[in-house]
């Protein structure tokens, strides 16, 4: 399964998710791959891996590099690391002199698919080859959208580019609770969209701290809201990723018939 972290908007909680989510897979028992394809190398980073790859991107993209050797441990068991290299900047022009492009990514990961339960593409913020690619690579994109009403724009507009291809699961990020605007926003978004996961993942200094402690929340502040947060959502998209539906069956409670 291969599931892409993915908004053409930046700074929206990409990497954060990307690195609590495959955390949270792998520490559920699952192999685990993260391909940190964003040259600023958030995902690296807070995973402690130099952000450097062998050869770059385009050895990468065109097979000419040996991907089991590039791929590094993290401090985490089942959780292993493709990591961001500088050269992933120009990877739209290697893809663009590549035959078959946008199959490309698909490509460097098939041998891998057997191998690991579960690989995490952290995407560049932008519409690209890259994502292009990432679109035929993926089974799903995780999409964290921001409560404003531009988001709304931005997810049809990721809708028509990304096609029936890729299952798409956006969930909301870095919302404010106290905040009315937030709150109606998410209301008037969900009526329209069925699709939007139920949990919201809060603003919360926590998912910051995760820069200065270069480690997944759980590792740190597994008792805050916003790992809790990551748990009920990686739980979520575990469930919805096993159903067929697009739209997820509300969880019976108990005491409730
Ligand atoms: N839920 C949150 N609460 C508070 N801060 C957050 C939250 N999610 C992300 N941040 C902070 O916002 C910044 C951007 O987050 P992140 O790197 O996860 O976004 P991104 O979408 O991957 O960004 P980019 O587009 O640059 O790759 C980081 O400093 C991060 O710590
Ligand atoms: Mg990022």
């Amino acid at each position: 399964m291969v599931l892409a972290t993915y908004n053409i908007k930046g700074g929206v909680g990409k990497t954060s998710a990307a690195v609590n989510l495959a955390y949270l897979a792998a520490r559920g028992g699952a192999t685990t791959l993260l391909w940190d394809l964003d040259p600023q190398g958030g995902s690296t980073f807070l995973l402690r891996v130099k952000p450097k790859v062998k050869g770059g991107g385009e050895k990468l993209v065109r097979g000419k590099s040996d991907v089991s050797a590039r791929i590094k441990g993290t401090d985490y068991d089942n959780l292993d690391l493709l990591p961001a290299d500088f050269s992933y900047r120009h990877m739209d022009l290697h893809l663009d002199s590549a035959k078959r492009p946008t199959r490309r990514l698909g490509r460097v990961l098939s041998p891998f698919e057997t191998e690991y339960d579960y690989i995490f593409l952290d995407c560049p913020p932008s519409i690209s080859l890259v994502s292009e690619s990432v679109f035929e690579a993926a089974d799903a994109l995780l999409i964290p959208v921001l409560p404003a009403t531009l988001s709304a724009r931005m997810l049809d507009y990721i809708g028509d580019v990304a096609g029936d291809q890729v299952r798409r699961l956006p969930f909301f990020s870095m919302v404010d609770a106290r905040k009315r605007m937030h709150r109606d926003v998410m209301e008037a978004f969900r009526a329209e969209r069925p699709e939007m996961l139920h949990t919201v993942v809060p603003l919360a200094a926590d998912v910051e701290r995760m820069g200065l402690a270069r480690a997944p929340l759980e590792e740190f502040a597994p008792r805050g809201r916003a790992a809790e947060a990551f748990r009920n959502l990686w739980a979520e998209v575990s469930r919805r990723l096993t159903h067929a539906s697009e739209v997820d069956e509300p969880v019976a409670r108990p005491g409730e018939p």
